[in-house]
């Protein structure tokens, strides 16, 4: 792996942590980084001894502070029409990585950043974490994925409120809405983060990979085709070492040792 501008990655038991590192700009996301969060995760999906990744803010204060604001100023509408559509591809791709990314939510989450967040599988937030899409504040709407996500997450209702007002809101009530999955001590933020990664790398992994394809499949088609490609993928864990395993474990009474095959 190469050293990256604004990205640290490190791994550590199979967890793969990536810190999104421009603490000085509160780690805005401007083209350089989402170019190495791209690269990174080219990389990480030819890498299967990364079983799950994190991601994370540098410095105290912030997971993302959104899109950076300087660099969007001058955009033309042709500009801003790309770059939204850079960074769309960018965090679908996390969206689809086919194994389980979880964010490590440790302060502000706004606009870009909690369209990041969002693009995760699973949102852990710190006690000091802020979740908000501002973009209307700077008359723009949300360009990351932020009006189609957030309403994938908390409802309409409250999504519509979020986008309109701009509104920040604190990890307690993130919880409540449903767009913090967990809420923990600061000091604690990472650990939550690495105790639930271990916990799914226990599981199966094919039949994590393939729920998490389900969900994803299934949340954009209706439900008659959501619960058919549910089958297709329960019929193909029978062609698995991991099913037999799996089984095998539980009729005899002990812990599953499952390889991914
Ligand atoms: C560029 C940013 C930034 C951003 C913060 N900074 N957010 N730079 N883009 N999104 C910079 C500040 O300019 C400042 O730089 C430094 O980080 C510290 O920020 P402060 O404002 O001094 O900190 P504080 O007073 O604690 O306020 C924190 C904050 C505020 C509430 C998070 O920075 C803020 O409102 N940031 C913008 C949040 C936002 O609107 N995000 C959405 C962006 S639009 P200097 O050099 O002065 O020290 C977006 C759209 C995505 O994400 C879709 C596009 C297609």
């Amino acid at each position: 792996m190469r050293d990256y501008a604004n990205l640290l990655f490190e791994v550590a038991s199979g967890v793969g942590i990536i810190t999104i590192n421009r603490p000085k700009a509160l780690n805005a996301l401007n083209y350089d980084t989402l170019q190495e969060l791209n690269e990174l995760f080219d990389q990480l999906a030819e890498d299967q001894t990364v079983k799950t990744v994190i991601i994370t803010g540098g410095g105290e204060k912030s997971f993302v502070a959104g899109a950076d604001i300087t660099a969007m100023l001058p955009m033309s509408a042709v500009e801003g029409r790309k770059w939204a559509k850079f960074a769309q591809a960018v965090f679908n791709k996390i969206e689809n990585f086919p194994r389980p990314v979880i964010a490590a939510i440790n302060g502000f989450a706004l606009g870009g950043g909690c369209e990041l967040a969002m693009a995760c599988d699973i949102r852990i937030a710190s006690e000091k974490a802020k979740f908000g899409q501002p973009e209307v504040s700077l008359g723009i709407p949300p360009g990351f994925g932020g009006t189609q996500r957030l309403p994938r997450l908390v409802g309409k209702g409250r999504a519509k409120e979020l986008l309109f007002t701009g509104d920040m809101i604190d990890a307690a009530e993130a919880y409540r809405i449903g767009l913090a999955n967990q809420v923990t001590a600061p000091e604690d933020l990472l650990n939550a983060a690495k105790t639930m990664a271990q916990k799914i790398m226990t599981r199966g992994p094919v039949a994590v990979e393939l729920c998490k394809a389900a969900v994803n499949e299934g949340l954009d088609v209706d439900l008659e085709s959501g619960v058919a490609f549910e089958a297709e993928v329960f019929g193909l864990c029978f062609a698995t070492a991991d099913q037999k395993e799996g089984m095998a474990a539980f009729v005899e009474k002990r812990k599953a040792v499952f390889t991914g095959k």
